[in-house]
């Protein structure tokens, strides 16, 4: 029984926050005064795997991705890896590649094949700058050791206008000899990350900047697909553009998400969460609770009124109290 909402969406697609901490603190995702959750309130693997379960054999969720904050601070990541990845689903994981040396070998060995990386921007000082620690050559020195080991790698990049903007040509280019999907994603606003229109660098904007330079063609994507593909003639790797804030794609969304604390959420705006752990726990049967949360799906944004400049303060004062980085990207 496929989970559908309101709207007739199906959801396919779970999100899995594992751990809430991470070993960045990247400007646009993490509050500088975060508290992290204790240990007993995050899910253990067996509750991670049950959860998991319930949704692919029952509810025909097909695509898993493992979040965090960072997952690789989890030192049972990689058990719970081979544990999904013995389930029918696509596994994925998005990491900031920090840890990535220490795990890659198990990741691979447990059955990923799939990578989502963050990276904002190939120079040291910068990245000290937007993610507040000096790690760029060994967050690099990883994707490119992830690459050569065979995981497919998608490399995730916030666009920020003043921020790191100049680097998008530099980010398409590496696709022309790497087979590497690189995505550049609308900067969204989120609980203390000092969001503001301005600073949105818009999918129409970086499809001229990209366009004055090089031809393009774009790709067929999946009909839940999030972002819009393109490729330049004859270059290995594509170029997409998550366009959250300026076009939204809600109405095909099919994505679910759990936060580490075991609550559910029916979108990344969602104001209202259902907490599936403590009734877990107790031993109760949290179907009922699951079939609710996703039949109480608002059409767009979590209901945020759209993102328009003069409502700008309304948008911000609407949003929830989750940052994102307790969220899961
Ligand atoms: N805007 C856009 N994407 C964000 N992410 C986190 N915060 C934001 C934000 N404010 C996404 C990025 C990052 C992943 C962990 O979450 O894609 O790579
Ligand atoms: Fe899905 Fe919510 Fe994002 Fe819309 S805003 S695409 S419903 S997660």
């Amino acid at each position: 029984m496929p989970l559908q909402d309101l709207h007739s969406r199906t959801h396919r697609s779970l999100r899995i926050s594992v751990v809430d901490k991470c070993d960045l603190r990247c400007t646009y995702c993490m509050p500088e005064d975060q508290h992290f959750l204790k240990r007993e309130e995050l899910m253990t693997r067996e509750e991670v795997v049950t959860i998991a379960r319930l949704f692919v054999e029952r509810y025909g969720i097909t695509k898993i991705r493992l979040t965090g904050g960072e997952p690789l601070l989890r030192p049972d990541v990689v058990e719970i890896v081979r544990d999904l990845a013995a389930m029918r689903v696509k596994l994925g994981l998005t990491t900031n590649a920090v840890s990535l040396h220490k795990y890659i070998d198990g990741l691979a060995a447990a059955g990923l094949r799939s990578l989502n990386v963050s990276l904002d921007t190939f120079d040291a000082d910068r990245f000290k700058r937007i993610a507040r620690r000096d790690l760029y050559e060994q967050v690099w020195n990883n994707v490119r050791l992830a690459h050569d080991r065979g995981m497919h790698i998608k490399l995730n990049m916030v666009v920020m206008r003043g921020v790191n903007d100049d680097e998008i040509l530099r980010f398409v280019e590496l696709t022309e000899h790497n087979g590497i999907d690189v995505r550049f994603i609308e900067f969204m606003p989120f609980a203390g990350n000092h969001w503001g229109r301005d600073k949105v660098y818009t999918y129409a904007e970086m499809l001229g900047l990209i366009g004055s330079v090089h031809s393009f063609d774009r790709l067929n994507d999946d009909i839940n697909s999030t972002a819009k593909t393109y490729r330049v003639p004859g270059w290995r790797g594509t170029f997409a553009v998550i366009s959250t804030v300026t076009e939204p794609f809600c109405g095909s969304c099919d994505r679910l998400r759990i936060t580490a604390e075991g609550k559910m959420r029916n979108c990344l705006f969602a104001r209202e969460e259902t907490d599936l752990l403590s009734a877990l726990r107790r031993g109760d049967d949290i179907t009922e609770l699951i079939e609710a949360n996703v039949a109480a799906k608002h059409a767009m944004l979590g209901g945020l009124p759209p993102f328009k400049p003069e409502k700008q303060e309304e948008v911000l004062n609407d949003l929830s109290e989750r940052p994102m980085v307790s969220i899961g990207g």
